[in-house]
Parts: structure tokens; sequence; C-alpha cells
């Protein structure tokens, strides 16, 4: 049973079932560091206003940083009768120094402590997903530069399209998740403001100086509203919406990974650091780590909706239905954390097989698009030219023939405009090269973009070789 904090009030003690119910410790232990990081700038900021002397200041400071030591030394003992992270540490500073240790909590409530904590928490955790995300596009600018010369399908629906350049499928990727570290980024902006000072709800009479402790904790500024300082996490729900984000990428990139290392695709070969055995079939190998990040998606989905569901109907201020913030938060992290360290692994790792890729080309007539086009700028409008094409298509179909060998007559029956420059134009490397727009296949284009993300990274401070070095990716295949 504890002794209640905030005892005066209440006669009974808790019971052990609601206390059972309400302790939250065991999760939000996680914040400790934010939580002593928060106290230390408070108290210093309640000496500087008088409100403390210097030397009550000292030994609850000192008290705290060798609290602090125990935490990161795992020595620590947490009680679950102490409720939470902020009660532990605040009656473990008490019982270590004395009654002044009380004296931390003057202005201060654990409803602006807890927003506080969460905001340095998901601040760091928004910087570490950022370097993670980097990271990863490290690998994918190290690995392009050389698949630049490997032509696969590139696909819609599924099925087989038109050519295009390893490299620019892998790039694609790229984008991807360089958005979404753009929305963490923006996420991290805009809840880099400080609640201290609003305490419960309605600030205190204690003449804070909330710039200052804003500042200590490198927050761009203190919260312009109290109510809204203790009453809202949505910067929480930006954090992991954008998580969200980054794991549905995630998963479709772990699914091209699982499609290109199966037998039907051939087009990627999985290194064993980064595939699975069956415990009856000796012939498999298969690409769990990829599947799981598939997988691992739907919590993150999950923490996006628990976080939603749990905001939403609550009047202002501060409820404790908010305490249910720090799991779905801590996980969808941990989740998308892990994720890319797997994805980035498996990528930097894996064996690209131009030669299966290369063949792919070969059936499924993604030289079609190249006729409707040298038809189209041969004058004819291009839904002719697409329905001419489609009967040539449907005439090799049923031939058992490829475009390429189809006799310049049975060409010429379906449009007179053919002749043996057509040829030329169902090459798909040359395909490939007319496609030379920004943002396009042309190796250029390709190159061009490469280099971009390249200096993207490195305007980021991101070292190519220093990733390349810890992930042992080189240049595909
Ligand atoms: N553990 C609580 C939470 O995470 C801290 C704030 C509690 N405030 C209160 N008024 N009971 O939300």
């Amino acid at each position: 049973m504890s002794d209640k904090a905030w005892g005066g009030r209440f006669d009974e003690q808790l019971s052990d079932t609601a206390l059972r119910y309400s302790a939250s410790v065991d999760i939000d232990k996680r914040l400790a560091a934010q939580d002593i990081r928060g106290s230390i700038a408070h108290v210093e900021m309640l000496a500087s206003r008088g409100v403390v002397t210097d030397d009550e200041a000292r030994a609850i400071v000192e008290g705290l940083q060798a609290i602090a030591m125990e935490i990161a030394q795992g020595t620590l003992t947490w009680d679950a009768a102490r409720e939470d992270v902020h009660m532990n540490i605040e009656a473990t500073l008490t019982e270590r120094i004395g009654p002044v240790g009380g004296k931390l909590h003057t202005g201060r409530s654990r409803n602006d402590q807890v927003a506080t904590d969460m905001r340095l928490w998901t601040r760091e955790a928004c910087d570490r997903t950022c370097a993670r995300i980097d990271r990863f596009l490290a690998v994918l600018a190290i690995r392009g530069r050389g698949a630049v010369e490997i032509l696969m399908p590139g696909y819609t629906h599924l099925q087989r399209a038109q050519p295009v350049r390893l490299a620019h499928h892998l790039l694609a990727w790229a984008e991807m998740l360089d958005r979404d570290r753009g929305r963490l980024a923006d996420a991290r902006r805009r809840m880099n403001e400080c609640p201290l000072g609003a305490a419960a709800l309605a600030g205190t009479t204690f003449p804070l100086d909330r710039a200052m402790t804003a500042s200590a904790l490198d927050f761009d500024r203190p919260m312009r509203n109290s109510l809204d300082a203790v009453g809202d996490r949505d910067f929480l729900v930006e954090a992991v919406a954008a998580l969200a984000n980054c794991a549905v990428h995630l998963s479709r990139i772990a699914e091209e990974l699982v499609l290109w290392s199966s037998q039907e695709f051939g087009f990627v070969t999985m290194t064993d650091a980064f595939t699975t055995g069956s415990s009856i079939m000796p012939q498999k190998k298969n690409p769990d780590m990829a599947e799981l990040a598939r997988g691992k998606t739907g919590r993150v989905v999950g923490d996006l909706v628990s976080l939603l569901v749990m905001l939403k109907g609550l009047p202002l201020a501060y409820n404790r239905d908010m305490q249910e913030d720090k799991a779905p938060v801590f996980d969808a992290f941990d989740t998308v954390e892990d994720t890319l360290d797997v994805l980035t692994g498996c990528v930097a790792s894996a064996r690209f097989e131009a030669d299966r890729m290369r063949a792919a080309l070969r059936e499924g007539f993604l030289d079609a698009t190249e006729v409707a086009d040298w038809l189209a700028a041969r004058g004819i409008p291009f839904r002719e030219a697409h329905h001419i094409t489609g009967r040539l298509v449907s005439r090799c179909v049923r031939e058992g023939l490829v475009l390429a060998e189809l006799p310049l007559d049975a060409w010429r029956e379906e449009h007179e405009a053919f002749d043996e420059t057509i040829f030329e134009a169902l090459d798909l490397e040359a395909a490939v090269e007319r496609r030379d727009l920004p943002g396009g296949p042309a190796r250029r284009r390709v190159r061009a973009a490469l280099d971009e993300l390249v200096s993207r990274l490195d305007a980021r401070g991101v070292q190519l070789d220093e990733v390349a070095r810890s992930t042992g990716a080189e240049a595909a295949p």
C-alpha cells in the first residue's frame, strides 16, 4: 500500500485492485532520464527566483543526479505502490535527502511534469528515428550507385508494365522514407514547446520563470496556454501518425523483398543473416525478417488508433485517460526503429539478381508502349495507336511470339506506317533512355537523382562510407 503523496485528504488507502489497475511505473519508468532532467531545470529556476534557496536547490539537484546514476546502472528499485515514475523518483529523493526533497514540486504538478517528460522523450525518439531513416537512405544510395545499369520490369497491378532501372526503384523507396523523415522532423518542430509552469491546469501563484525552464530544456518557447499545455497529446498523435506512415512504407518495401526473393521472381537473394530455415523442409530459406517487418505494421497502426481513441471526446484539461498514451508511443517507436534496422540490414546485404531481372523483361510485352509511342510520334492519334498495338500483342499471344519476332509484313497488315525502324524502338535499353524527363528512369536522370540524394544526406551530416562500413553495403549487385 502506498503512503499517499497527496495524503491529507484521504483516510483510507487505495485498494490493491485500484493500485494494480492504475500503477504505470512499469511502463513510464522509461521517462526517468527526462523526468530528472525536467526536475533539475525546474528546481534551478525555483532557486533563481528565490522560491527555494541555493542550498536547497543544490541538495535536490545532487540527490537527483545520484538517482539518475542508479537508474542508469539499473540499481534503483521501482515500487509499483508509488504509482508512477514521477512519484518513485520524488519519494526516493525525499528518502535520501530528507523533507527538503518535497520542495521540488513547488509550482509544479504531475500534469505539466508528465507532459514535459513526454515531449522530451518523443523529441529524442524522433531524432533517433530520423537518424535510422538516414542510415537506410544511405544504404539505398550506396546500393543504387551499382544498380544504374540493371534493368528490371516496372509493375502496375503487379503485372510487368515498362522497363526501369533497379536504381530507379531503390530511389523510389528512398523518396517514400525521406518524406516519413520529413513528417517526423515536422512533428518534432511543433512539439518543441515547454508545458512547465502550466502546473495542474491554471498555472501557479509562484513567480516562475517559464522562459528559463523552456530554454534549459532546449524547448523553443513555453507553451502559450496552460490548459492546452497539460490537456493535449496531439503532438504524440502527429509523431505516431508519421510512424504509422513509415511503417506502411516499410511494409511495402518488405513485401517487395518477400516477392523478389521468391523463386517465382528470383530478383533478390537474401543473406543467411536475415533469413531462416524451416524445421521440416530442409530446402527452405524464408524471408522472415521482411515478413515480420510487414506484419509489425499492424501494431504501429494500432498504436495510432489507440492514441486517437484515447483522446477523442476528452474534456479539457488533464484526464487520467492520458496515462494510456505511453505504451502506444513507446511501442510505435520501438517497432519502427527495429524495423528500420532490420530492413536496412536486409537491403544492405541482399544480392540483386541482375540476370533474372533482365530475363523477366523478355516476357510480358514491356515494349508494347514503345510501339504505341512510335505510331503516335508519327501522327497517329494515341488512342488509335494503342488499339493497333493491342491487336499486335494479341496476335503475338496467339502465335506464341514476342513483338520483336513478328515479321514486318505482319506489322504492316495492322498499319502501313510501320517500317524497319520499329525494331529499334523495341530495344528496352533504348526504351528506358527515351524516358528522359526529370524523375524518370533514363540513365542520366537516375544518376542525377542519386547525386541529389547523396547531397541531401551530406547536408544532414550522413557519412556514406561510415554507413557502408557499418552495414557492409556495397554498390549493387
Ligand atoms: N502517471 C500520470 C500520467 O501519466 C501522471 C499524471 C498524473 N496526474 C494526476 N492528476 N493524477 O498521466
